[in-house]
């Protein structure tokens, strides 16, 4: 195992600060194994966010280009945190430099584009992960063990939606989730997340129907100065066309089961609602991301009088929690920032070459980046067909 790893993370955005942070707990979670963790640059052009969130974190430096992060010797691992569109470029430049590379979702802005980053993994002497956070959820990871197991056992409908509020207001101003394609706004944004977390239960989507796409709010006001995530900054009063979508549906068909889905950025009061319900053979089970540390559970006992949830604490004995709690004690919560440690932690883990088994689960590869933009080309593909069927 190396002696340290050297770690930097391009965007100093909403998701990148998350990123920063959770390089930082990594090896504070359950026994330590990992070599030293040097937090050594955050990467991003706008230098006052890159040096504000270098100090903030404890990182060694900042840096404005990504050039500078592949060329440096003392930086072995990066995070890719920055607009999907700039995802290829700087992605391919870091494996070519030999750096470990974990890319957050959706892999690209465009298909191909992805399929190019997928065979630059494939040829890297490095290790190249894509970032579906939610799968390192300690609620859906319980929830997908309960299926697997059989005490749900098999699936056979699923019903989830992906709501935020970040674009509700007319006033929100443009950015560059507003920018690109049909299918490249809520449904990459968010939809990319639901679509993962719904393969991840339920197995692979074989075709989808009655995709819907559409735009609500057809112009945004361009901002006064530099915007991060999903911020309200001020604008001015010159406005740009919105290119994508705020909202989509679709519904899908599992190898088993059926699917529906909801995704939206304009969902007023539902900044960050991701839920679902999954009704299995033996029961059923649902998850909200407001209330992270509980799922409901339906265990159907045969009596036919057993109807309803009830709702399951997570904690110690549940999936990542286990030995991860710096306070080691039932119901003290934990929330979507931990799932970034999660994360991290695999990948770091992965890149130390611990063996799997002594591991968390690997992070997700390329090839299911493509996997999953595939599926949103199929939603958009249906929505541009009048909902028609396309079959995976
Ligand atoms: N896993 C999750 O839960 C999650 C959540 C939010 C965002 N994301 C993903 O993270 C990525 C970034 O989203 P965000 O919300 O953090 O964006 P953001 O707009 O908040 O931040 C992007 C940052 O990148 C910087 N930047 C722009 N061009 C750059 C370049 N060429 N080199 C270096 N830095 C550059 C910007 O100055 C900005 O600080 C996207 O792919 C998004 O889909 C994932």
């Amino acid at each position: 195992m190396a002696e340290s790893l050297g770690v930097a993370v391009i965007g100093a955005g909403m998701a990148g600060k998350a990123h920063a942070a959770a390089y930082r707990t990594a090896s504070t979670l359950y026994s330590p194994v990992l070599p030293g963790i040097r937090l050594v640059s955050i990467g991003d052009v706008n230098a006052e966010f890159g040096s504000l969130a270098a100090r903030r974190f404890g990182y060694s430096r900042h840096d404005t280009s990504w050039q500078a992060i592949a060329e440096a010797d003392d930086i072995d691992v990066v995070s890719v945190v920055i607009a999907n569109s700039l995802h290829r470029e700087v992605v391919e430049g870091l494996l070519a430099a030999g750096k470990h590379v974990l890319c957050e979702k959706p892999l690209s802005d465009s298909l191909d584009d992805a399929r190019a980053m997928a065979e630059a993994a494939r040829n890297a002497a490095s290790i190249a992960r894509i970032g579906f956070t939610f799968r390192r959820t300690p609620g859906i990871a319980y929830i997908r063990d309960l299926i697997r197991t059989g005490v749900l056992g098999n699936v056979l409908h699923f019903s989830g939606r992906y709501w935020t509020d970040y674009g509700f207001s007319p006033s929100a101003p443009m950015s560059w989730r507003y920018k690109g394609g049909p299918g490249s706004g809520a449904l990459a944004d968010v939809g990319s997340h639901l679509a993962y977390v719904s393969e991840f239960l339920c197995g692979d989507i074989k075709s989808i129907n009655g995709g819907r796409l559409s735009t609500v709010i057809g112009k945004r006001p361009v901002p006064l100065g530099a915007v991060m995530g999903h911020d309200h900054a001020a604008v001015s009063d010159t406005f740009e066309a919105v290119e994508n979508d705020d909202y989509a549906a679709f519904s899908a068909e599992f190898e088993n089961g059926a699917g529906s889905f909801e995704v939206s950025r304009v969902a007023a009061g539902h900044a960050n609602s991701l839920q679902f319900e999954v009704f299995c053979e033996n029961g059923a089970a649902k998850f909200d991301q407001r209330r992270p540390s509980e799922i409901q559970l339906f265990l159907n006992d045969g009596s036919g009088t057993a109807n309803g949830y009830r709702q399951v604490i997570l904690g110690p004995g549940h999936p990542y929690i286990t030995g991860g709690l710096a306070m080691d004690a039932p119901e003290v919560g934990f929330g979507q920032n931990d799932a970034f440690g999660y994360q991290a932690r695999a990948f770091l883990e992965e890149v130390a070459g611990l063996s799997e088994a002594d591991s968390l689960p690997r992070c997700a590869t390329f090839d299911e980046g493509v996997r999953n933009m595939e599926l949103l080309g199929a939603v958009t593909e249906s929505a541009l067909g009048d909902g028609k069927k396309v079959t995976l």
